[in-house]
Parts: structure tokens; C-alpha cells; sequence
């Protein structure tokens, strides 16, 4: 909506798919916009197969007619990037999904309406015929029922009246050939925000929340309680980054929230009240900046992640870790410390990288704290319905903040009472606001759709949280300043790993043409064995498994002969004995690995031509150091392959479905 400076269509055409391309990097499969028609009385949609650049393009084809440059003070425009859920992606199903051939109501909607079939068949039978395999265009056509039904209803209300009928997650957006200017937008399980941008500094820093039961039209207009700039535009969104470049001036909608923009006001509503809901929506201030998330330099978001990391791990750790006085505070979670050292176990939870993350430290975690740790895959500590106590403490790890399943992972945790810890790279995000306390890892934004620097990122906050859980134990503080220092040197040390980017680009050569790559380790490492497998995959299709050496006896050695490409992982620690034992047994078999080994380490070399040296740090954070090659290896892979670095095929970015 704009009552800043009067725009032309076309103005607002280039503002959505702008939009579109901040939220791209989630890795999607089609796109659409609807707009207003020149006179006002009409929706016009488009909607294009593939990556947003494809949708600019019709779009400049389509509307570079004068008639959509005229300038005009308030419009309404809605878009869509999709990832596939119900329904192949094609045109027909990508959003905004419409009530009828006229479009009078368009609908844009993130989630899964799990009883879609349900409202299917009860909208049939009024005569609607379907044009989509979707789950969205059920809603579209049951606010225009609604609207059918009930002509004295205002906008927000028909809106309201729909999600009351549908059950599970949505993110949604509608605009009406009948309610020209106004947006209504409502969310349930999927993120939205609704951001704010005037011409001066805004005079409030929340907007009411207006609770109640829908009211007739004639009565609905002292709902909306405007804010007192009159020049403003708002922008419904289900991340930051696609409104960041307007304004930083957000609000977080929370479930079940009704946003409802008309004549330049916005309200957020709600059906119920319950005792404790607050009485108004905090106008938060974003500090991400839009130069934060474009590429610089690199070809690759990914490779310009990967390259950020000796500042992200700083910046995790600033403020937090005084080297000097060796102490650790953070300050999320430090209330609750006295709790949690009281508590049965400890259970890290999370999905794919994140959930390497729980693996790398976990040994450290069992160390410092002296707990049972459990580390869990999101998705299968629901299928078994895990025993939860209230005395447990349950972390839930996630770069989005937003992984359904973690999330679902976290509400089922919460129910039986146990305390909730969120560690997140998304201030705002879902996880951050329905866990009781937590840790930011501040990585900065992460926009490749394979996880590098938010990895590293977790693996110190967790170490972090270890060494504040230590923080009284005498006999573990040399444990603990042998730690501290390492990590005082690590951003130095990531600097020098990151300098074997041209062998590893060598190394690559010699591997992209192969099907397959073995990963092998131990102890501290097997963690980096596992995310470097699924970086191997995600990126270059290839097939790749991350092996815990130990078990190389007990079937993975088949797979080796002198063709197998196989990568070591073969550190001074206290498996060193162990691991040169399986390093033996693979080239036994005339396998050639690739050996990760401590600079200078000739002993351990002797047993390959080909070896990544990395500096010597103390155990438990050699999984970053050796983690960093196998993000480059994986990369490198992926440019020789041709693959899509950013956006690999079939993944995204944010799995916000189960
Ligand atoms: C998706 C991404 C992965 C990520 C995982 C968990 O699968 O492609 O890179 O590790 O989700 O995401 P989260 O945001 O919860 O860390």
C-alpha cells in the first residue's frame, strides 16, 4: 500500500519482484503476482514455471503498456514464490490462487491446509470448480462463499470467518476485486510479519490489539485504530528479507493474529481473548542490513558464507566470552542455568545440519556438564512420541528458527513441561519466541541454501554453553582454559584452513567425475563425516555417507577397492591409534583416501599422495577446522558438476511443512 509518493504499477510490479528475489534463496519452484487493472476494477495475475527472473521477464513483456505507468496514491499488490506441496509445480499451481474466473477474491499462502479435501467437497457442492491440485485455492474460493453468504461483512471479517474452517499452517495473504486497497493477512504455524514504512520516525512503538466477535460492516470501521502518519506503506511478509530494503520497522504477527490494511491503516485482530494475551503488537527494529545479504564479491552466497566464517565465529562469541578473565556469560540464557544443572538429561533436537551440530558437540556436552545428552532428529523423536519429563531440558537448534518439524519437536516438549532452550540464527523466528529462554548464534544471514557458517556458528554456542555449565567445577577448569584459548585462536585458524582453497579446487577436480565419496572418522570428527556427506549430496547430487570408522568392519569396507574415492579424517587426538587402525585397513584394501591430517603430521601422511593439513587446535573444536575443507570440497564439486549452488535442486531453504 503507498501513501508515501504516488507509484506507477510498474513501480510496484519491480517492489514484488524485488521481494521475490530476497525470498528466492529459500530455494522455490514457481512464481506469481496479482495486481490491480488499469481501471481499477479488475485483478490481473501472472504466473511463471521456475526462478523469479522468469516471472520479471513476463512481466516486463506484459505490462510495459503506458496505461500501467500512470501514477496512483494506494494499491494493493500480492506475490508468491512456492516450493511444491500439494501439486507438481506448474503454472496452474502457482499462487495467488483465485475464487472464480473473475478473480474477485486472490489468495497467496505459505504452509499446507490439511483439510483441504474437507472444504474441497463442501465448496463442489456449491458449484466451485477447480483449477489447481493445491491446497491454497480451497481458500480462495471459501472467502468468496463467505462473501456470498454474508454481503454485510467487511473484508477482514470474511477472512477471519475462513480460518476459522481451516486447520494447519498457513501464512496468508488475500486481496479483492471488491475491496479495492485493502490487504488482509493472517498466519497460523507459518511465519508473517507486517512491516512498516512512513516518511518520519513512527510515533508509537506498538499497535492495539482489537479482540471480539465479527461485527456487522456498518459497525467495523472504529476497528481500525490508525496510526497517526497518514503517509505510509505497509508489507505483509513471511521474512525479513523481502521487506528489509523498505523498512526495518517490523511487527511479528502471532498465530491466529487477523492484519487487515484499508485506507492507509492497519489493525490486527483477534476472535478470542484469553486472559494473559497482551493488548498490543510490539513494533520491533530489525538490524539486519541490506548489504548483509547480497553476495559481494563471490559467485556464491555459499561461498561467501564459507569465507565469512572466521567473523561469524567471533561474532557468536562477542560479548559473550572474555578472554581475558575466562569467563562466558550469555546473558539468554543465564537466568535459567541454575535450572537446567538441576535437570534429568539434556536433548538437542534439530533437522540436517543443524542436528550435526548437536552431534559435534555432544561428547563435550557429556564432559562439561556431567548430564545424560541426547541428540534427536526432529522428525523421528516425534514418529516414536520420545518420554518427555518436566525436568528435562530440551535445546532446539535451528538456523530459521522456522523447521516444522523442530518446532513441532519443540510444542510437543513444551506440553509435557520441560524447559525450552532455542538456539537460532532468526531473532523473531518461531523457535526464538515459543522457547522459554535461549542463544542467538548471530552468524549473520545465511542465504545458500546448504548450511555453512550457521554450523559453525551452533557447534560454538553449544561448546559455549558447555563451558558456562562448567563455569564451578574445579576439577574441569584446565579443561575449560585449554578450551577458552582455543577458541581465542580459532578465527585465525579458519582463516588458515580457508587458504587450502586452492588445493581443495585440485582436489575436486580429481573427484566430481566419481559416483560416489566415502567420509570416514571418529570420536570428535564423525560429526564433520556427516555434514560433510550431506554437503557433498545436497550440492552435487552425488552419492556421499559419512562413516563412523569404527564401524568400518562391520560392512562399509566392502565398499572400498582401489576406485572408491574415500576421504580420512585422522587427527592427534585420542582416537588418533584407532583411526590410523581404519586408515590402515582402507589402504590395505588398495584404497587411495584423501587424508584430513594436523600440519606436519609426516607420520600420517605417509599413508597417502593426497592430504589436507590443518592447524593443531584442542579436540573437541577440531570438528570446525575440519569441517571447513568439506564445505569447500563440496562446493567446488558442485561449480565443476554445473549444479546450482545456492538453490540446489528439490531442497529449501526453510522446510516450513513437515
Ligand atoms: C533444510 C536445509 C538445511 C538445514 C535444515 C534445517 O533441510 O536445506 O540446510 O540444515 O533444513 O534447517 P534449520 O533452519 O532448522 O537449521
Amino acid at each position: 500500500l503507498n501513501y508515501l509518493t504516488p507509484k506507477s504499477r510498474q513501480e510496484v510490479l519491480d517492489l514484488l519482484v524485488t521481494g521475490l528475489k530476497r525470498l528466492e534463496y529459500r530455494g522455490y519452484d514457481s512464481t506469481g503476482v496479482a495486481i490491480d487493472s488499469p481501471d481499477n476494477k479488475n485483478i490481473v495475475m501472472v504466473k511463471r514455471t521456475g526462478k523469479v527472473k522468469v516471472l520479471e521477464d513476463a512481466i516486463q513483456e506484459l505490462f510495459s503498456g503506458s496505461e500501467y505507468s500512470d501514477p496512483v496514491m494506494t494499491h494493493v499488490g500480492i506475490a508468491h514464490t512456492r516450493w511444491a506441496t500439494h501439486g507438481v509445480p506448474c503454472e496452474r499451481n502457482s499462487h495467488p490462487h483465485r475464487s472464480d474466473d473473475t478473480n474477485a477474491f486472490v489468495v497467496v499462502h505459505n504452509g499446507i491446509i490439511t483439510n483441504y479435501n474437507d472444504v474441497k467437497t463442501f465448496l463442489a457442492k456449491r458449484g466451485y470448480e477447480f483449477e489447481s491440485d493445491t491446497d491454497t485455492e480451497v481458500f480462495a474460493k471459501l472467502v468468496h462463499h463467505l462473501w456470498k453468504k454474508h454481503p454485510n461483512y467487511s473484508f477482514r471479517e470474511l477472512v477471519e470467518q475462513a480460518i476459522l474452517q481451516v486447520e494447519g499452517a498457513f501464512a496468508i495473504a488475500v486481496k479483492s476485486k471488491y475491496f479495492p486497497g485493502e490487504c488482509v493477512a493472517s498466519r497460523r504455524s507459518s511465519p508473517l510479519l507486517v512491516g512498516i514504512k512512513t516518511k518520519t520516525r513512527l510515533a508509537t512503538d506498538h499497535i492495539p490489539i482489537l479482540y471480539g466477535k465479527v461485527l456487522p460492516r456498518s459497525d467495523s470501521t472504529s476497528e481500525f485504530m490508525p496510526l497517526e502518519e497518514k503517509e505510509v506503506e505497509y508489507f505483509f511478509a513471511s521474512d525479513a528479507s523481502a521487506v528489509i530494503e523498505h523498512t526495518n520497522r517490523v511487527i511479528y504477527l502471532e498465530d491466529d493474529d487477523v492484519a487487515a490494511v484499508r485506507d492507509g491503516t492497519l489493525s490486527i485482530h483477534r476472535l478470542k481473548k484469553s486472559l494473559d494475551d497482551p493488548h498490543a503488537r510490539e513494533i520491533t527494529t530489525l538490524k539486519m542490513e541490506i548489504q548483509q545479504i547480497m553476495k559481494g564479491n563471490y559467485d556464491y552466497f555459499m561461498q561467501k558464507e564459507i569465507f565469512e566464517q572466521p567473523d561469524s565465529v567471533v561474532n557468536t562469541m562477542r560479548g559473550r566470552v572474555r578472554f581475558d578473565g575466562n569467563a562466558i556469560v550469555l546473558g539468554g540464557i543465564k537466568d535459567y542455568i541454575p535450572e537446567i544443572k538441576r535437570c534429568r538429561r539434556l536433548m538437542l533436537i534439530g533437522c540436517g545440519t543443524s542436528y550435526h551440530s548437536a552431534v559435534a558437540t555432544r561428547q563435550l556436552l557429556e564432559e562439561l556438564t556431567e548430564l545424560p545428552v541426547m541428540v534427536e532428529l526432529a522428525s523421528d523423536f516425534l514418529d516414536r512420541n520420545t518420554p518427555i519429563f518436566r525436568d528435562d531440558v530440551c535445546f532446539f537448534i535451528s538456523q530459521s528458527g522456522e523447521t516444522a518439524d523442530t518446532l513441532m519437536a519443540l510444542r510437543y516438549c513444551k506440553q509435557r513441561g520441560a524447559l525450552i532452550v532455542g538456539i537460532t540464527n532468526t531473532v523473531g523466528s518461531s523457535i526464538c519466541r515459543e522457547s522459554h529462554c535461549g542463544v542467538h548464534i548471530n552468524a549473520g544471514p545465511e542465504i545458500g541454501v546448504a548450511s555453512t557458517k550457521a554450523y559453525t556458528s551452533q557447534f560454538i554456542s553449544l561448546v559455549m554453553f558447555a563451558l558456562v555449565m562448567s563455569e564451578d567445577r574445579l576439577s574441569l577448569q584446565t579443561r575449560r582454559l585449554e578450551i577458552l584459548q582455543a577458541l581465542s585462536k580459532l578465527a585465525d585458524q579458519i582463516r588458515e584452513v580457508l587458504k587450502l582453497d586452492s588445493k581443495v579446487q585440485e582436489l575436486a577436480k580429481d573427484l566430481y567425475q566419481h559416483k560416489s565419496l566415502l567420509i570416514m572418522g571418529r570420536g570428535y570428527n564423525f560429526a564433520t563425516c556427516l555434514e560433510g556427506a550431506l554437503k557433498v549430496k545436497e550440492l552435487t547430487y552425488m552419492h556421499s555417507e559419512g562413516i563412523m570408522a569404527g564401524e568400518l568392519k562391520h560392512g562399509p569396507l566392502a565398499l572400498v577397492d582401489d576406485s572408491m574415492p574415500v576421504l580420512m579424517i585422522v587427527l592427534r587426538d585420542p582416537v588418533y591409534v584407532k583411526c590410523m587402525n581404519a586408515l590402515q585397513q582402507v589402504t590395505s584394501r588398495k584404497g587411495c583416501p584423501v587424508i584430513i591430517c594436523e600440519e606436519g603430521d609426516e607420520e600420517t601422511k605417509a599413508f597417502s599422495s593426497r592430504h589436507l593439513e590443518i592447524p593443531r587446535t584442542v579436540d573437541c573444536l577440531q570438528g570446525i577446522l575440519t569441517v571447513i575443507p568439506m564445505q569447500l570440497l563440496s562446493y567446488h564439486i558442485a561449480v565443476l558438476r554445473g549444479c546450482d549452488v545456492d538453490c540446489p535442486r528439490n531442497l529449501a531453504k526453510s522446510v516450513t511443512v513437515e
